[in-house]
């Protein structure tokens, strides 16, 4: 019998085309023109903070990460997207994939991420919502949506300015 326990994995090239259908059907084909894809046009998520949640064969879940620039120079990581297959939503596991994603980030040095969501959700998980116009998106965004979560204590306090690419 497989095993049916939920297991999250560094996302691999061959999970490449499993996530694209997966984020097809969790947000729709107009996803392409989110202002946070203006952040990841010709930049690569990064691979060692891209993971895979597997239900048995099945890949049912993502989350990636992008190197992200605030201001002039201070670095950070966007979160998203982050997806859940319908059918098994409700049980965790989104948090579980968050949760991964953070603890890889901290671990590897990162010290900041920010990301464009619904703020009940990602509170769950320590993230808060950026003060009106500390942080800019490179167009628009609710700023109700704009979250942070530091790895850092403290480190979010000096930072201000427009979110942009790292190339
Ligand atoms: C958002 C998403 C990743 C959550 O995945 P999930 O595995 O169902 O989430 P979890 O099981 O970890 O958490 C479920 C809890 O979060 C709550 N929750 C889920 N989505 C939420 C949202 N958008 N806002 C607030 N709370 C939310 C659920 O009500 C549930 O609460 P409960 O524990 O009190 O019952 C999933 O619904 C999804 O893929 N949605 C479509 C894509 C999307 O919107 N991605 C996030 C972009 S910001």
């Amino acid at each position: 019998m497989s095993d049916q326990s939920f297991k999250i994995i560094p996302e691999e090239n061959s999970h490449v085309q499993a996530v694209e259908d997966l984020l097809d059907l969790a947000f729709g084909p107009g996803r392409f023109a989110k202002t946070a894809y203006r952040l990841r046009e010709g930049v690569e998520a990064l691979p060692e903070l891209s993971f895979a949640g597997f239900l048995g064969g099945d890949l049912i879940a993502t989350i990636r990460f992008w190197p992200v620039k605030i201001g002039t120079d201070t670095p950070a990581v966007m979160l998203g997207p982050l997806a859940v297959d319908p059918a098994s939503r409700g049980k965790g596991w989104g948090l579980d994939m968050i949760a991964a994603g953070l603890d890889q980030a901290k671990i590897q040095g990162h010290q900041l991420v920010v990301l464009v969501g619904d703020e009940t959700y990602y509170a769950r998980q320590k993230f808060k919502k950026a003060p009106p116009g500390q942080i800019i998106m490179p167009g628009p965004c609710d700023p109700q949506r704009l979250l942070y979560c530091e790895l850092e204590a403290g480190v979010f306090g000096s930072v201000e300015g427009m979110i942009s690419r790292v190339k």
